[in-house]
Order: C-alpha cells, then sequence, then structure tokens
C-alpha cells in the first residue's frame, strides 16, 4: 500500500514541542564566513573547563574495574549516601533511602513530572524560565501557566501573592527552580515557609529545581525547601552534577523525594534508563568526595565573572543588567529590543558574540539576553567590548 500523502507524525503534544531558540542562534554559527574573530560562544549553561581530573580519573578507573553492569534503580548505596551526607552538611535532613540517582537533572525533572502529572493538569510556574521546565509538563499533557518575575531595583523579584494567588485549589503542582535560569532569581526562606504551607494546606506538590543551589553568591547553598519541610511534605527536590561540579557532559542527578515515593520512583527510572551508568556514579562519589573546597573556589570566581559581565553591561546605554544571586547567568534587558531572537543573531553576526535570546525562555523573557558567565575574565571581558561596540553602533531608539 502507498503512504504517498501521508506525514507520519507523533502525538500532538510531541508534534507541539518548540524547537530550541539557543540552537537556532549556535547553528547559525557554524555558517559563519571567518572574519579573523571568532565567535565568543556564551549561549549555553556549562563551564567552558572540563570537570576536575579527580573526577574524570574515578570514572576511567570504573572503566577498568568493568564497572559497565547494571546498578540498582535507585544508584549506587555509596553516591545515595554521598549525596544524604552531602545535603545534611548543607542543613537538609536528608537520609540515603529518600534519594535517588538519575541519568542528569533533566532526566530528574522528567521523572518527578512522570509520577506526579495526569494530562490535563494544571501546574504553576515562574518566568522566565528554563524551556524544558514549561516542556516537560505539557510534554506530558499538563496545562502550564506562569507567573512572571519582574524587574525591581536592579533584581529580578517574585510577587509572592501572585503565584500564592495562582496556586489555587485543584492546582496539581508548582516548579520552582531557585537560583533561576536565566534569571539569576533566588527565594528566600520566608517565601519558601509561605509557599510550602499554602501547597500544605490545598495538597499541592512542590518541584524544587535545586540545580544551581551551589551557586549562590551569599552563602554556600541558597536557602532550601528542603531544609523547611517534613520529610513526608509533597516534595521532591531535582539536583545534578552538571552546574556544581562542572559535569555536564557526564549526564548524573539526583532526586530527594518522600519515603512512599521511592519504591514508585525506582519503577519509573527502570522504564526510562533502569539506572545511571556504574562508572559516571562512581565519578560522583569521587566529585563529591572532595569536599566543599573546590565549589567553593568556583563559585568565587563566578562570583567575580558575575560582578565584571555585570557592570560592563550596565555601563551600556540602553542595557539594565540585574546582578544575579546566584547561577552562571546575566539576563539582560535591552531598550527598544522586541525580537531577542532577531537581536541575538545580528550580536552573533556583526559582533560575534553568542547569546541565549530572551524569547528562548518564555514571553516573560523577551526583550533582553542571556549571557553565560561561566567562563573566562578575558573572554567575558571582551565579549562585553563587541557587545558596546555593536549598542553603539545601533543605539536603542
Ligand atoms: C534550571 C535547570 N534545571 C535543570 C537543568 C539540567 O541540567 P542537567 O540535565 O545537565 O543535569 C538545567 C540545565 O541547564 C537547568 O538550567
Amino acid at each position: 500500500m502507498s503512504s504517498a500523502g501521508f506525514a507520519a507524525l507523533p502525538r500532538a503534544a510531541v508534534a507541539g514541542l518548540r524547537g530550541s531558540a539557543i540552537r537556532e542562534v549556535s547553528e547559525l554559527a557554524a555558517t559563519l564566513p571567518d572574519d579573523g574573530r571568532p565567535p565568543i560562544p556564551l549561549w549555553f549553561g556549562e563551564a567552558q573547563a572540563p570537570a576536575a581530573t579527580y573526577i574524570a580519573e574515578a570514572a576511567r578507573a570504573a572503566l577498568e574495574r568493568a564497572e559497565v553492569f547494571y546498578t540498582p534503580n535507585l544508584g549506587l548505596p555509596a553516591l545515595r549516601e554521598a549525596i544524604a551526607r552531602e545535603l545534611l552538611a548543607l542543613g537538609r535532613p536528608v537520609t540515603p533511602e529518600r534519594v535517588g540517582v538519575t541519568s542528569s537533572g533533566v532526566s530528574a525533572v522528567m521523572l518527578a513530572c512522570q509520577m506526579m502529572v495526569e494530562p490535563g493538569d494544571r501546574v504553576v510556574m515562574i518566568a522566565p524560565s528554563w524551556p524544558n521546565l514549561t516542556q516537560i509538563p505539557s510534554l506530558l499533557g499538563a496545562s502550564v501557566e506562569t507567573v512572571p518575575l519582574h524587574l525591581r531595583d536592579g533584581l529580578w523579584s517574585l510577587d509572592l501573592d501572585r503565584l500564592l494567588a495562582a496556586l489555587r485549589p485543584g492546582t496539581r503542582m508548582v516548579l520552582i527552580n531557585a537560583p533561576a535560569n536565566p534569571t539569576g532569581w533566588c527565594i528566600d526562606a520566608d517565601a519558601q515557609r509561605a509557599i510550602l504551607d499554602h501547597c500544605r494546606r490545598l495538597g499541592i506538590w512542590i518541584i524544587a529545581d535545586d540545580v544551581y543551589e551551589r551557586l549562590y553568591f551569599a552563602a554556600d547553598a541558597a536557602p532550601s525547601f528542603l531544609a523547611i519541610a517534613d520529610t513526608q511534605d509533597r516534595l521532591i527536590s531535582v539536583n545534578s552534577f552538571s552546574k556544581a561540579w562542572s559535569m555536564t557532559g557526564y549526564r548524573l542527578g539526583w532526586i530527594v523525594a518522600p519515603p512512599s515515593l521511592m519504591p514508585h520512583l525506582a519503577r519509573v527510572i527502570e522504564y526510562n534508563t533502569s539506572c545511571a551508568p556504574a562508572f559516571v556514579q562512581q565519578a560522583g562519589i569521587a566529585a563529591l568526595d572532595a569536599g566543599p573546597a573546590p565549589v567553593r573556589a568556583m563559585v568565587g570566581r563566578y562570583r567575580d565573572l558575575r560582578d565584571l559581565a555585570c557592570d560592563r553591561l550596565g555601563a551600556i546605554d540602553g542595557i539594565a543588567a540585574p546582578r544575579a544571586e546566584g547561577g552562571m547567568y546575566c539576563f539582560f534587558s535591552v531598550a527598544g529590543c522586541t525580537d531577542s531572537l532577531d537581536l541575538a543573531r545580528r550580536l552573533l553576526v556583526e559582533a560575534r558574540v553568542g547569546l541565549a535570546p530572551g524569547i528562548a525562555f518564555g514571553p516573560e523573557g523577551e526583550g533582553c539576553l542571556r549571557l553565560c558567565f561561566a567562563s573566562e575574565e578575558a573572554r567575558i571581558a571582551e565579549a562585553c567590548d563587541r557587545i558596546a561596540d555593536f549598542m553603539q553602533a545601533h543605539p536603542p531608539r
């Protein structure tokens, strides 16, 4: 039988997924003619340097020991214990039984949503937001509603009353990422308490995306729902080795959930990945065994790079560059910009600086650009000089 005229399509939620506007810009770079100025790529959220050599060594040694077989669904006991110890040291009372190892932070978000979201469920989140946080619940058939952050006194800030009003009876879950990608916004413990109390009253699940919790510029870690919640609260924390240990390519993360969810999490992991690779889990153990000093040193460097980027960008006419409280991004607004994808393309082509367009983070991000400062001082300084020259050549109208 002929299939002429028949377009093979996936289910509607998949067909409706948007492509990444960040990739649209990064793919344009490959087509640029050489003008002697290689583009400075600051579009993706990852460190320029690879993970520490002792982390790579641990993975290599595990491979040499032939640690290449399935592990338990929830991960190696030694890694679950190391994660629980790490969290306890940060004031989050978590036992290893509540930790499930995942193959990345994004997989942890998917697993949490697969456990919690039914088609038609109402899910609330704060925007601008990392696109995966809106797209994953949508992919599972949820209807996603956003509460916008605002620029106030030079900082991204949340209208807490507006968020609480959006969390009305019947809402299935709220997804909170803080420190946030792309804004660097962070939530304080009082706001967390108010949200937790409200969600307890209404039976709403909180999914806390804590992937940037260690990249926090005021303390060793950002305020955490895990520090104030009870073990049985409807709270799932998702986390990752990608950012604090620069292990994006290792694809390793974890979930902390109430004890009653853990057998279900094990099954959902079984039907997604079955387990994270054993030798990668050994790399995770090595990262945690090194203690807090390497993370602290890296966050100190990021703080300086944040200041450099914010100061330089903020000095440019037409740019407002809020100082990120955490994370690895400067998310700045450009006066008169109504098409951030076009602006990001032009900055790449004309100024050879690769930034993520604000629209990639939802309509609330339009008019902004995201610069990842997890780089080196000279590169950030050069990128800011190029942006300044571009803005001078194209002053805001
Ligand atoms: C907010 C947020 N959550 C989760 C992740 C997932 O990171 P990974 O899948 O590399 O662990 C990212 C990555 O950029 C992120 O920005």
